[in-house]
């Protein structure tokens, strides 16, 4: 009974305009797959990881995470796919058969609290096949199409039933095999949102759940995103 998790690192991360994948983008000094794999490690509730690299990087992100005092379990490096989800499923191919929850997390939210994967991996463990971290949502949603040279608006959600979702998201393995082989099929001819792993749970018809997100799992998208991460090191390292 052990837990994988798979760290996607293979984008290419065009929207931070370096010539640097965002994987390796570097955050107090450290490449920002190496924040993420440290604060996996440091929940003490992953048992290995596979991480997948851009094209080409496979040895530099294996040497890197192989270095590194503080990530000291098993570590697999592979190829990523062209999209995110054809990544994971590569990683997915390599969990081992003990294996029965695997955590997908982006190397894009390096700062993830351990907290945070404990509780998503309590969760699965406690019988939540799909579980996800989210966060009410603090802005008000309009629902668009296009129209002319502008968008016009077409609904506005109940924003108190809404939740902004992040990584980790955790599963029973065996589902999330199931989700990557006929749900992401069904999301496909059905024209179902599946942008997250949870999303082809869902396309199968099963449950997902919502544990309590964390604000400083946020995702780096942009050269702002880097800054404000970097501010938050400094203020948890003072
Ligand atoms: O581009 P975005 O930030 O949405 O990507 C989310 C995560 O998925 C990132 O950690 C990125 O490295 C990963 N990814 C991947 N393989 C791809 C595209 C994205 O592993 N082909």
């Amino acid at each position: 009974m052990t837990t994988l998790a798979i760290l996607t690192a293979a984008g290419s991360g065009s929207r931070l305009g370096r010539d640097l994948p965002k994987a390796l983008v570097e955050l107090d000094g450290f490449p920002l797959v190496l924040h993420a794999a440290r604060r996996l490690v440091a929940s003490d509730v992953v048992d290995s990881l596979v991480v997948t690299a851009p094209d080409g990087l496979v040895g530099i992100m294996t040497e890197l995470l192989a270095n590194d005092p503080r990530v000291q379990i098993p570590v697999e490096v592979t190829d990523g796919g062209p999209t995110r989800q054809a990544s994971v499923s590569a990683g997915l191919e390599l969990a081992r058969p003990g294996d029965d929850v695997v955590l997908v997390h982006d190397a894009a939210r390096p700062l993830v609290p351990p907290d945070l994967v404990r509780r998503v991996v309590g969760a699965v463990r406690n019988g939540h096949g799909a579980v996800v971290p989210g966060l009410p949502v603090t802005d008000t949603v309009k629902q668009v199409r296009p129209d002319g040279d502008a968008e016009l608006v077409t609904g506005t959600p109940d924003r108190s039933i809404l939740r902004a979702v992040q990584t980790p998201q955790g599963f029973d393995r065996d589902l999330l095999v199931r989700a990557h082989r006929t749900g992401a099929a069904r999301a496909l001819a059905e024209h179902l949102a599946a942008t997250d792993d949870a999303g082809l749970v869902e396309a199968l018809g099963e449950p997902v759940y919502i544990v309590a997100g964390d604000a400083a799992a946020f995702k780096i998208t942009t050269e702002r995103d880097l800054w404000l991460a970097s501010l938050v090191l400094q203020e948890t390292n003072a």
